[in-house]
């Protein structure tokens, strides 16, 4: 299984997001079982955050977690940005730490910059890994100035992964963002890896090479999206499911090896970026 390291655990390099995992009554049982699928099968990652249908995430997530070893298990949660801040960090953390029904998160990402000034929130973020309630901290969607400044910070040494959105059809973040957290050691957790269950409007299961790719390697196309994101061996894709069949299959994909010549063969069809674009979102 392919791993890569996140601040200091070594976890599994596909992850799972829960943005509306527990929304609808009538599939949560169902959403449940796939993420139980999924950690029968190696994920570790698990993305929520205070925000996801207000709570409803975080609670499907523990009753889905319950049976399983929580050491094993690497649980990501996000403050929103109103909340970020000395006074009320702690209060949101401690709320999230409740609903998922345990006593600490492997990770704590602020979800995107808002008016809280970042060093005030690095700041509370920092407060929260020294007592224990969080092994580490990260951010999420803040492009490359926004990073400078944190990596800026005394303690904005400890800051360790920004999750952005991250696809074939998204990959503006490989001009400056990437590079950048390259630099400085700080792993990318990849969002939207899927690019929604191929709903962006890109059509990549109809792209050609991508389905010789699948024929190629005996997969189907959502599979080469997600070895894509997770080539570099230094990103942790977390697609959502609520499909059992789809979870397994896209674990499988961290199997697959591009050559270069695969590589190439999709670049000349989804370029590089060669200039700065906006950061894409949600
Ligand atoms: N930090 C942020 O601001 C931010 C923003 C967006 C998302 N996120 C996180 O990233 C996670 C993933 O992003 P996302 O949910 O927006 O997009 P995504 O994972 O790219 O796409 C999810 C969609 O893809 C479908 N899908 C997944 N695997 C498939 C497969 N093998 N075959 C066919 N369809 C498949 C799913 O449908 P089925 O259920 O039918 O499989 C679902 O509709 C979120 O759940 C959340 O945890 C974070």
């Amino acid at each position: 299984m392919e791993k890569v390291k996140i601040a200091g655990r070594e976890v599994f390099s596909i992850g799972f997001g829960t943005w509306t995992l527990g929304d609808d009554p009538k599939t949560r049982n169902r959403e449940i079982d796939a993420l139980r699928a999924g950690i029968e099968n190696g994920v570790q990652v698990i993305d929520t955050a205070e925000m996801y249908g207000n709570g409803a995430s975080e609670r499907a997530v523990a009753e889905a977690i319950e049976p399983y070893n929580r050491e094993d298990l690497f649980l990501i949660s996000k403050v929103l940005p109103e909340n970020a801040s000395k006074m009320r960090l702690v209060k949101s953390l401690d709320a999230s730490l409740q609903r998922l029904k345990t006593d600490y998160l492997d990770h704590y990402l602020l979800h995107w910059k808002g008016s809280i000034p970042l060093i005030e929130t690095v700041e509370a973020l920092e407060k929260e890994r020294q007592k224990g309630k969080i092994k580490s901290w990260g951010v999420s969607n803040l492009d490359t100035d926004e990073m400078r400044r944190v990596m800026s910070f005394e303690n904005g040494k400890y800051c360790s992964s920004n999750q952005v959105r991250y696809n074939l059809g998204d990959r503006g973040i490989e001009f400056d963002l990437l590079p950048l957290m390259r630099k400085h050691g700080i792993p990318l957790i990849a969002y939207a890896p899927v690019a929604k269950g191929d709903k962006l409007g890109s059509k990549f299961s109809e792209e050609k090479v991508l389905k010789d790719l699948a024929e190629k390697y005996r997969c189907d196309v959502f599979q080469i999206l997600l070895a894509w994101c997770v080539r570099d061996k230094r990103t942790i894709a977390i697609p959502q499911s609520g499909n059992r069949q789809h979870v397994i299959s896209n674990l499988r994909a961290a199997q697959i090896e591009f050559s270069e010549e695969d590589l190439s063969a999709i670049d000349q069809i989804y370029p590089e970026p060669n200039k700065k674009q906006s950061l894409a979102l949600w």
